[in-house]
């Protein structure tokens, strides 16, 4: 697989906002709206001609029309007043000229204004062709500079007004999760960060929740990208400069490995950069991100390994676009995050480790030369979730060595991973993140073995075992997993599966775990589909302002789900979902947020709001 190599910047950040270009006369079409009588001085009234909703108002000797739905979040301006030429809205008091619909507010948007014509004692408004095209283009630019002011100003609100806008105006979701990769790489001196790490899973998840979801899903990316920039930009950097004497392959992976190891942020940005700006194929880049990620013991309790293998797949979705951005952060996580060898909960590994993995040209020289032996998952995942990591480290080198895919026994990790999470005992509140590491981590680790399979890769195998073994503890006690044929206390009866997943909401609602595994128990049994399942977890996910271990772990059991043909593993794998997002103690500001956005989208008005909340 090649990439490709768009250099360009591929966001602007800097939007123009010049003036609506005139309109012909011969370019509009008037239509009747009522006798001039009926508007009263200074009393807007409200219509709706070919779509367009209109607020009109006499003022003076004059009549004039706008568009009804204030820029700021919909407000009518038909209920609004006028005092000396002024439109005043009443909601938020922006103020706008009565005529030109320009807005006195820095930053604030124009309102789009309609001429207006006395006929006979008769209103006629003059549409423009093509209004509501325009009105659409208006709508992806302010989408565009709402977007960047939410991004800037970290409003989650202003984010799902720009998100419920742009996809309403036919703005793809790839040109969004785009627009805020770049951001989220160009405007932060940190790492790979979750924002950008749930962008790219909402895009892996984007056929696993539910079409009403899908906004919800992209502002809690984006949220959490505000909340890790800020306004200023990552201080620019360039590959080398192409000569007669490029450096080989060989020598700038050596040198990238030893500037990684010497925490040189800067040489080994350049490096990558060089890599992308010579079009090397993606399968390259890999390779040296993977192996630098896996040159340290768990970098990063595995985030490094994990969120390389999210930049990839990120880049991937995107198409590459602003990919020389894109590519850097993930360099401060090489270099910055904690290195297992250096910590005195691992020191008892190293010994048993060290000599392993001086050894892993020659496993996988021996793994890709024997006949290729079939694992069973289910058998090898109890022998990870062992107690002592040295005989499972040796079982790992021997199955290797035998010819089994590491595929196959990244499988068993994650397997592995899913069971620590339905074993996690609710007590433990404070460790929740280190099974959602396992979790995730052995399937990143699956995911960069499909990408770009190496010996150095191998060395993640054996960390991601010792990590697993260090989790025992974790499950002690350990806690009750639904039984076969269980059912929820009081023998509850369900109508429908509808039914049985409204349930389980309010099982979520109030935390109640162990109900809400029983009831997805009961749901797996007796054979339901398995798409509003997915749905409704997502959905309890997406309710809450959900962090970003719960994403990986609703990835990690739902495509692992798909990879097995085991009823048992499938069932663990869905209550590993359950158990962790119900388990959360979460709050709800983006889902609101994002809530009040599409009401507005859809012409709704929050000040007539007739819920509870
Ligand atoms: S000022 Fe009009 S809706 Fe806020």
């Amino acid at each position: 697989m090649s990439q490709p190599t768009s250099d360009s910047v591929a966001v602007d950040f800097d939007h123009d906002q010049s003036p609506p270009p005139t309109v012909a006369p011969e370019d509009v079409v008037f239509r009747e709206l009522c006798p001039a009588a009926d508007v009263e001085e200074g009393v807007g009234k409200p219509f709706t001609v070919d779509g367009n909703h209109l607020a009109v108002y006499r003022y003076e000797d004059g009549f004039y029309a706008c568009d009804n739905r204030c820029p700021h979040m919909g407000y009518p301006l038909s209920e609004g007043s006028v005092r000396d030429g002024v439109l005043i809205c009443h909601w938020h008091h922006w103020e706008f000229d009565l005529k030109t619909g320009g807005c006195f507010l820095t930053n604030g948007d124009d309102v789009a204004s309609f001429p207006v014509e006395v006929r006979d004692d008769v209103l006629f408004v003059g549409i423009p062709k093509g209004a509501r095209e325009a009105a659409r283009q208006r709508l992806v630019d302010r989408g565009m500079r709402t977007l960047e002011q939410g991004l800037k100003d970290r409003s989650t609100f202003l984010i799902a007004k720009a998100v419920t806008a742009l996809r309403e105006s036919g703005a793809t979701p790839q040109e969004i999760v785009q627009h805020g990769l770049f951001y989220g790489a160009h405007k932060t001196n940190e790492g790979w960060s979750s924002g950008v790490a749930i962008l790219t899973l909402c895009a892996n998840l984007w056929d696993d929740i539910d079409a009403a979801d899908h906004n919800l899903f992209l502002v809690h990316g984006l949220t959490q990208i505000a909340n890790r920039t800020s306004g200023s930009s990552r201080r620019q950097r360039f590959p080398f400069p192409r000569s007669n004497e490029d450096p080989d392959l060989v020598t700038l992976k050596r040198w990238f490995r030893r500037y990684i190891d010497l925490r040189d942020r800067g040489a080994a940005e350049r490096i990558l950069l060089t890599l992308h700006d010579r079009g090397e194929p993606v399968e390259t880049l890999a390779d040296f991100v993977f192996t630098t990620a896996t040159d340290f013991y768990f970098t990063g309790d595995g985030h490094a390994l994990d969120f390389a293998n999210k930049m990839f797949e990120g880049l991937d979705y995107v198409e590459w676009r602003g990919a020389h951005e894109i590519l850097r952060p993930i360099v401060v996580d090489l270099v910055s995050r904690t290195r297992h060898e250096e910590t005195s909960r691992w020191q008892d590994a190293v010994p048993v480790l060290d000599p392993v993995l001086a050894r892993v040209d020659e496993i996988w020289a021996a793994n890709q030369t024997a006949d290729e032996k079939t694992l069973d998952v289910s058998a090898f995942a109890q022998v990870l979730l062992g107690d002592d990591f040295e005989p499972i480290v040796q079982q790992v080198e021997e199955e290797l060595r035998a010819g089994v895919s590491p595929l196959a026994i990244c499988r068993a990790m994650t397997y592995a991973g899913a069971v620590r999470t339905v074993r996690f005992h609710l007590k433990n509140e404070g460790d929740w993140h280190d099974v959602a590491n396992i979790y995730s981590y052995a399937h990143g680790l699956y995911r960069a073995f499909q990408l770009a399979p190496s010996a150095e890769l191998l060395r993640g195998l054996f960390h991601g075992a010792v990590f697993c073994t260090y989790l025992r503890w974790l499950n002690m006690p350990s806690a009750r997993v639904p039984r076969e044929g269980q059912r929820l206390p009081g023998e509850e009866t369900f109508d429908s599966p509808e039914q049985m997943l409204t349930r389980l909401q309010e099982f979520a609602d109030f935390q109640k775990v162990a109900e809400a595994e029983i009831l997805v128990n009961q749901y797996l049994e007796e054979g339901h589909d398995i798409t509003p399942l997915r749905h409704a977890l997502a959905h309890i996910m997406l309710r809450e302002d959900a962090e970003l271990h719960m994403f990986q772990v609703l990835e990690a059991a739902f495509r692992h789900y798909d990879l097995s043909d085991d009823a048992e593993e499938k069932r663990i794998h869905m209550l590993a979902a359950t158990r962790y997002i119900t388990a959360q103690k979460v709050m709800k500001n983006i889902l609101w947020s994002t809530e009040n956005a599409e009401r507005l989208q859809r012409g709704e008005l929050l000040s007539d709001r007739d819920d509870d909340d």
